[in-house]
């Protein structure tokens, strides 16, 4: 299979402005809200990256009707929707295939869904879902009656039920949010995840006729309905890791960014990091302006990954390779992926000094990249190398960038837009690209 790097040479400062897309985190789970709607509707501010490419596919292999009216803009019509089941190949391509299970379950009382792909950073169980599911009355959620890696559920009827969830999960919170918002009576999800890709959601399946009060919260109160309506227009927030992922790399090239269409708030957590470290973090209404005061130093810090409004485990790789740059001892806590650090090989090929145990990362810093060849082992370990590069004085490769893309719209014209040397150049890859 013919896969691509990027080739970056590095050492420019980047400047000027660039524009954030709509979140991948949130789209996804809209995609499969869409599912559930009885009638058409128009979603815009869709990022055009290949995770979107593929979960239209796998709405087009239910049946539902799905025009690209601009490449932000999509007419969504799932009326003709003829199956509960999906478990071919795109399935397995990404893992928020998963959101399937719970929109289906809504609709139609019923989904068989081939289990998600792995990825490389440690077990991504769904037990959280499945429990879910189980307890609003699905038949064949419990882990010996998944066969052939086909999770089949019925229940007749769907029916409200209190969630508790010991861990805070995303998905676990939107899977189980879908199916609420069609089974008979309430639902109470505790403990639920709060990032803002789950108000996003929750503020989508309300547009079209649910009754979710309590998304961004500990605790979300869903009241089911017969019937969501169609014929509304709805707009992806931005995506709050994309933003992070740009004012990282105008931190590392000691450049001077302003980052426009995102929402301040939802990157307080890193923006205050920065701050912390020295940068100057600038908030406007809806961008935020990243750069460095002359003769300011910059010190490292510790960050501890956490659910929302905790530091986001998507900037953990961007933002080991800021500590990377900055003076002092700087530490990474990982808590909320098994091992998410796999990337790091990578960054020691360039020069970094960083020592791993575990779910904690030493980053000892000053360091100065140097340019060299890498994987993306993962689309943020990707972008976490992307900025690395931009810093590195010559040029570096980073293959299997198609990762990178899962993500990332248009991440070439957008760097090249703030003067960054990229470019795609072919590279063969045999293996197969999965998601991470
Ligand atoms: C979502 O993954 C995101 N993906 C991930 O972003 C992100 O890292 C993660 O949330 C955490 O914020 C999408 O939204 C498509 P979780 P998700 O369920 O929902 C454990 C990116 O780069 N867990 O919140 O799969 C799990 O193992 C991607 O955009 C269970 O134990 O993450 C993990 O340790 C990478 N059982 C923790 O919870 C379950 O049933 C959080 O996972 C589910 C999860």
């Amino acid at each position: 299979m013919n896969n691509y790097a990027y080739k970056i040479t590095g050492g420019n400062r980047l400047s000027g402005e660039v524009e954030i897309s709509g979140s991948k985190n949130a789209v996804l789970g809209i995609l499969a809200a869409a599912m559930m709607v009885d009638g058409p509707l128009t979603l815009e501010n869709v990022p055009d990256i290949s995770d979107v490419r593929v979960m239209v596919e796998l709405c087009r292999s239910l049946g539902a009707e799905i025009e690209e009216i601009d490449v932000h803009t999509l007419k969504i019509d799932p009326r003709t929707i003829c199956t509960y089941k999906a478990s071919g190949s795109l399935v397995s391509k990404i893992r928020a295939s998963y959101y399937l299970m719970g929109a289906l379950l809504g609709r139609f009382g019923k989904a068989a869904i081939r289990l998600p792909g792995g990825c490389n950073f440690g077990d991504r169980p769904i037990d959280l879902h499945l429990k879910a599911f189980q307890l609003m009355g699905a038949k064949g959620a419990r882990p010996n009656e998944i066969e052939a890696g086909i999770v089949n559920l019925s229940a007749n009827p769907l029916h409200g039920a209190k969630i508790y969830f010991d861990i805070v999960s995303v998905g676990a919170t939107i899977n189980a949010m879908l199916a609420a918002c069609k089974a008979d009576g309430r639902t109470e999800i505790i403990n639920a995840a709060k990032e803002p890709h789950i108000v996003d959601v929750a503020n989508f399946l309300n547009a079209m006729g649910a009754r979710i009060k309590g998304a961004g919260t500990d605790t979300i109160k869903i009241t089911g309905v017969p019937f969501l309506k169609g014929d509304f227009t709805y707009s992806v927030i931005p995506d709050q890791i994309e933003a992070g992922t740009y004012m990282v790399a105008a931190a590392v090239t000691g450049g001077d960014v302003t980052i426009t269409n995102l929402i301040p708030t939802h990157m307080e957590p890193l923006s205050a990091k920065m701050r912390e470290m020295g940068y100057t973090v600038e908030d406007g209404d809806d961008s935020i302006r990243v750069y460095k005061q002359e003769g300011e130093e910059i010190y490292s810090t510790n960050v501890k990954t956490a659910p929302y409004p905790g530091f986001p485990t998507d900037l953990q790789p961007q933002t080991v390779v800021l500590l990377c740059l900055a003076d002092g001892m700087g530490r990474m806590h990982e808590n909320v992926w098994q091992s998410r650090f796999q990337y790091v090989p990578e960054l020691q090929k360039m020069g970094a000094n960083i020592n791993v145990f575990e779910r904690h990362a030493l980053v000892n810093g000053i360091t100065r990249f140097k340019p060299a060849t890498v994987v993306a082992t993962d689309l943020r370990a990707g972008a976490a190398l992307v900025c690395a590069a931009l810093a590195a004085e010559g040029t570096s490769y980073i293959t299997h960038a198609s990762r990178i893309d899962r993500g990332y719209e248009h991440i070439v014209s957008k760097l090249r837009s703030l003067g960054a040397e990229i470019e795609r150049v072919d590279y063969e890859d045999p293996n197969e690209d999965t998601e991470a």
